[in-house]
């Protein structure tokens, strides 16, 4: 994603398990649910497993397909071989119907073509390869929509993730039909220990600052962060853009414990 608000994506341990987790369940083509904190990343990961970021445009806009990244992307899908989706909020079951049904059916026609590129085209023959679905907000998803969602699972025998909040698997619990397909759940966790402070440093860094776990007052900001973030990605972003700007507006040049206090209260935490 190139918005202001992405920075470089680290591939943390969290995405790692994440990406196990969606290994497994495409491997088995079970349900697994993905439950975290909103903030913590879910969300990236699973673009990021499923090439989204890079295909999104190629698959949502017929206008693109002819690109120069062309090659690339259908590399990209034949390995991923997944179909992300964000349903819309109190979107209808035609909405996703057939927004799922025109997406499944271009990652096919595109992993169909790189596979057959060396064929005539005559010869070729057409296959379904996609072999996972993931639903990103899945609790905005209806029960009529989890139906649809069971209906494609059971006849295509792809795998399916849906990503939610923690709460989630009980109100999918409420749905025998689904739930009982269900074969993995999967917590996504905020950053812990080292890979906090891997993730601090690079802040500080960004900031033009070296990070010293001697240094008195670093130990204790690291320390205030841990706390008023809970490790949380997205408001330990949102607290280093309070802390640059109150570090600018004061020309202060440490990141005193006194500094982050002034950017956590221009906060509006507990938006999990
Ligand atoms: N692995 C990562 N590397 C860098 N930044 C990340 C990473 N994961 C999350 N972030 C940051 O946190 C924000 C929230 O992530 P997101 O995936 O939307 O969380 P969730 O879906 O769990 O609510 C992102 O916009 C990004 O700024
Ligand atoms: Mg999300």
């Amino acid at each position: 994603m190139s918005s202001p608000r992405a920075g470089t994506f680290i591939a943390t341990k969290e995405h790692r398990r994440f990406i196990e987790f969606a290994e497994a369940v495409r491997k088995h083509r079970y349900v697994g649910l993905c439950y975290g904190a909103a903030g913590v990343g879910k969300t990236l990961s699973a673009r990021r497993y499923a090439n989204w970021d890079l295909a999104s445009p190629f698959i949502e806009n017929r206008n693109s397909r002819r690109g120069f990244m062309r090659k690339k992307i259908l590399e990209a899908l034949e390995r991923s071989r997944t179909v992300f989706h964000t349903p819309t909020v109190m979107g209808t079951l035609r909405d996703l119907k057939e927004t799922l049904v025109d997406h499944i059916g271009t990652v096919d026609d595109c992993i169909n073509d790189h596979l057959n590129r060396h064929v005539r085209w005559d010869y070729r023959k057409s296959d379904l390869h996609v072999e996972m679905l993931i639903f990103d907000e899945a609790e905005r998803l209806s029960v009529t929509c989890l139906e649809f969602i069971r209906d494609i699972f059971d006849r295509r025998g792809v795998g399916v993730i849906l990503i939610g909040m923690p709460g989630m698997e009980k109100r999918l619990s409420r749905y025998p039909q689904l739930y009982s397909r269900v074969g993995f759940a999967h917590h996504y966790r905020p950053l812990q220990g080292d890979e906090l402070s891997f993730v601090l440093t690079r802040h500080w860094r960004k900031l033009g600052l070296t990070l010293d776990e001697l240094d008195f007052t670093d130990t204790q900001a690291i320390a205030s962060i841990a706390r008023i973030t809970g490790g949380n990605f997205r408001l330990l972003h949102r607290l280093f853009v309070q802390i640059e700007r109150i570090m600018k507006i004061n020309g202060l040049t440490v990141i005193t414990d006194d500094v982050v206090e002034a950017a956590r209260t221009t906060l509006v935490i507990g938006t999990t």
